[in-house]
């Protein structure tokens, strides 16, 4: 038997729950606009179909294979009718591209409520002393730039619609980023590291930005099936997880990194910890960090570490005169 998962919470789920029921009122998507990139693969196809339950008014998938865009949204209308779905086969490192299609996007609906980011790319698994450095980029390249050119895209449409809307971004990470480094998986684990801290660092820039980074579990995609060759994939999966996550419910994970399979009933019972504390901003847990290093220093709370009932979960002391209670300097 395969050791158990690394885990949060104590109970974990490789199946679909009332609590992340997209047909339920607490997540309806109702009214808002619902783009998921990579919607040709695994995991974005499965994200259209949990979205659609939810009901959004238009769910709009891209990807770069437009024969695999369009049997996702077969399958999205064959099940979910009633929903208005639609494709647009870009290139994510095609920068102007991507504007285009999130301009056009936003001038026909009004701007974009969430982004779910599932476009991905597994570089080669080989020992990084036979990386090709000539090819080396072209994972990070997908990986970071295609994430860089999705987040201004999504945030420069949306400052074009008449409320400069917020947006919801949902970015697809792998739990390799936190774990020891095993071989084979430098390229892609050092590519999927370098987007969140790109996105952690974008949205603390732009502050309508609601930023998410999800780990989905090891599935069973095209992605993994080099890997899957040789380990056992654990989990089944739908991604009705992606769908609770971008709910009012799970804002105050707003900035963390978060596992698919954790149950998000004891996440919710966890939130004071999850959070931290207004006083001692920083405090809460599943922070992306180094254990011992502070996160508050000489009287600031460090980028990103206000907790969302004090300031969004983002950090704007550098901007203003405010300080936080607690006169400590480091903990
Ligand atoms: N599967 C897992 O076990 C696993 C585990 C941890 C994290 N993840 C992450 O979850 C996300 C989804 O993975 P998946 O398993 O669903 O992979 P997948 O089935 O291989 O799908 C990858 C998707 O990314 C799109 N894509 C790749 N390069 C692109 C580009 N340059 N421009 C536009 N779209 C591009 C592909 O579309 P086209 O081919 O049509 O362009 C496809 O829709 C990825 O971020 C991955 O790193 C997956």
């Amino acid at each position: 038997m395969p050791p158990p998962q690394p885990s949060y919470t104590k109970v974990t789920h490789n199946a679909t729950y009332p609590a992340i029921n997209p047909t339920s009122p607490a997540l309806s998507t109702a009214g808002k606009v619902v783009v998921i990139t990579g919607a040709s693969g695994g995991i974005g196809r499965a994200a259209a179909k949990s979205f659609a339950a939810s009901g959004p008014k238009a769910l709009v998938l891209l990807g770069r294979r437009p024969d695999a865009l369009a049997e996702t949204a077969d399958q999205v209308r064959a099940s979910h009718g009633d929903v208005l779905t639609q494709t647009h086969a870009v290139d994510l490192c095609d920068s102007p591209g991507v504007r285009a299609v999130m301009d056009a996007v936003a001038r026909e609906h009004g701007g974009v409520d969430v982004l779910v980011h599932c476009a991905g790319m597994l570089a080669p698994v080989e020992p990084l002393i036979t990386a090709d450095p000539a090819t080396f980029l072209d994972g990070y390249k997908t990986t970071v730039v295609g994430t860089l050119s999705v987040a201004q895209a999504v945030v420069l449409a949306n400052a074009n619609t008449n409320d400069a809307k917020d947006v919801t971004f949902v970015n697809l990470t792998t739990a390799g980023i936190l774990f020891p480094a095993f071989p084979g998986m430098g390229a892609y684990v050092s590519s999927k590291m370098a987007a969140v801290k790109l996105l952690q660092a974008f949205a603390v820039e732009n502050a309508n930005v609601r930023l998410h980074n999800v780990h989905p579990g090891f599935l069973p995609t095209a992605m993994s099936a080099q890997l899957a060759r040789t380990t056992k994939l654990p989990f089944e999966y739908d991604d009705n997880f992606l769908v609770w996550v971008v709910s009012p419910e799970a804002d105050f994970l707003r900035n963390k990194l978060v596992f698919a399979a954790w149950d998000v009933e004891e996440l919710k019972a966890r939130r004071t910890e999850i959070v931290g504390s207004s006083e001692r901003p920083g405090s809460g847990e599943l922070w992306f960090g180094f254990q011992g290093f502070p996160r508050y220093v000489g009287g600031n709370p460090l980028p990103g570490t206000l907790p969302p009932s004090v300031g969004n979960g983002v950090d704007s002391s550098h901007q203003s005169e405010e300080r936080p209670p607690s006169k400590r300097t480091h903990y």
